[in-house]
C-alpha cells in the first residue's frame, strides 16, 4: 500500500529534487496535493514552480495550491540569491498547462487530513513550516490525525545557513516552527547536520550526467551553474529537502535520536535557532526526531536509481 503524503513546498531548486524523487516513487508514495509557501521565492513563483515541477514529471493531475503568502508574523525573508529570481535557477521549464486549485492551500491541508482515516497521512516539510501552522490553529483536530511530519528544518553542530545561528525554513518562520514544535505531532527533523553530509560534488554530477532522462537532465541543470558545484567552497550543493523523501524510501539511511528541540522566537543575534537537546540536559519532554548521521553514497544511489526510471 503506497503511503500517503502531502508535500508543502518552497520550490525551490533542491526542493525540485525532492518532488521528482516523490514522483518517481509511485509504488511507494501516493502524492495526494502539494502545497506550495511563500519562503525562497514569493508564493506566486513557488505555487507556479511546483506546477510546472509536476508537469516535468508527469503527474499534472496532482493538485496544486497556493498557502500562505507570507509568514505568520514576521516579513518574508527569501533567498534568490541562492535560488534565483524564478526559484529554479538553471532551468527554464514552460508555463504550466494545469491551473492552480482554487482553494488556500491550509484550507486544502485541513481537508485532505479530514477526509484521510486517522495516521494514514504524512506531511513533508520542504519550506517555512507556515501552512501546518497555520492549519494546526485553524483545526487543532487534524494534529492526531496526522501520521508523521517530516521537515527539512534546523540546525545544531553546523550553526546555521541564514545567520550563524539559525536554519533557513526555521529563522523564515520561527514562529510557524513554534506551532509545530509544541503540536505533539510525530515530528522527524531533518536538520542542516545532516544535509550538510549529502552533497553532489563533481564527481557525483558526473554520474548524474550519465542517466539520460528529462529528470536527470533537470537535475544536473540546476545544481550545474557557476554556484551549483562550487556551493560552499567546491564541496558541492548540499541536497536538503530530497532526504525527506529519502527518509521515506529507505529510513536506514538517516540516523539520529529522540530528543526535544525548542527555537528560538525572540533572539535578536539568534532568532529561528533550533535549540537541540541531544543530551538530554533540559528536562524537556522528547518531541522530535533528530536525524543527522547519513549514508550519503547509499542516498545518491537511490536518488540516481530513481532519476534514471522517471522518463
Ligand atoms: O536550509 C535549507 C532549506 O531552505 C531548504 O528547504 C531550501 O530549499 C530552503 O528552503
Ligand atoms: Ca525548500
Amino acid at each position: 500500500m503506497a503511503r500517503k503524503i502531502i508535500i508543502d513546498t518552497d520550490p525551490g531548486r533542491d526542493d525540485a529534487v525532492a518532488i521528482l524523487l516523490a514522483l518517481a516513487a509511485p509504488q511507494e508514495l501516493d502524492i495526494l496535493a502539494l502545497v506550495a509557501v511563500a519562503g525562497n521565492v514569493p508564493i506566486a513563483r513557488t505555487e507556479s514552480n511546483a506546477r510546472r515541477l509536476l508537469e516535468l514529471g508527469g503527474r499534472p493531475d496532482i493538485p496544486v495550491y497556493a498557502g500562505c503568502a507570507r509568514p505568520l508574523v514576521r516579513p518574508p525573508i527569501t533567498a534568490e540569491h541562492v535560488h534565483g529570481g524564478t526559484g529554479l535557477h538553471g532551468l527554464d521549464l514552460p508555463e504550466p498547462q494545469v491551473p492552480l486549485r482554487p482553494e488556500h492551500g491550509v484550507d486544502a491541508l485541513i481537508a485532505a487530513l479530514r477526509a484521510a482515516p486517522p495516521g494514514e497521512v504524512t506531511v513533508c516539510l520542504l519550506g517555512p513550516a507556515t501552512n501546518l501552522a497555520m492549519a494546526l490553529v485553524k483545526a487543532p483536530d487534524i494534529g492526531p490525525r496526522i501520521a508523521e511530519v517530516v521537515w527539512m528544518a534546523g540546525a545544531r553542530s553546523e550553526g546555521g545557513n541564514v545567520t550563524p545561528a539559525a536554519e533557513y525554513n526555521v529563522h523564515a518562520d520561527p514562529d510557524a516552527a513554534r506551532v509545530v514544535l509544541d503540536s505533539g505531532v510525530p515530528l522527524t527533523l531533518l536538520p542542516l547536520d545532516l544535509t550538510h553530509q549529502v552533497r553532489l560534488t563533481d564527481a557525483r554530477l558526473g554520474r548524474l550526467r550519465q542517466i539520460d532522462t528529462a529528470a536527470a537532465r533537470a537535475v544536473a541543470a540546476l545544481f550545474s551553474g557557476a554556484d551549483g558545484a562550487a556551493l560552499q567552497g567546491g564541496l558541492g550543493g548540499p541536497l536538503h529537502d530530497p532526504c525527506v523523501i529519502a527518509h521515506l524510501l529507505r529510513p536506514g539511511l538517516f540516523a539520529g535520536r529522540a530528543i526535544n528541540v525548542a527555537v528560538e522566537t525572540a533572539g535578536s543575534l539568534t532568532l529561528g535557532m533550533t535549540v537541540a537537546d541531544w543530551f538530554g540536559v533540559t528536562g524537556r519532554p522528547v518531541n522530535a526526531t533528530w536525524l543527522n548521521r547519513a549514508d550519503a553514497d547509499g542516498f545518491f544511489d537511490l536518488l540516481f536509481e530513481r532519476l534514471a526510471r522517471l522518463a
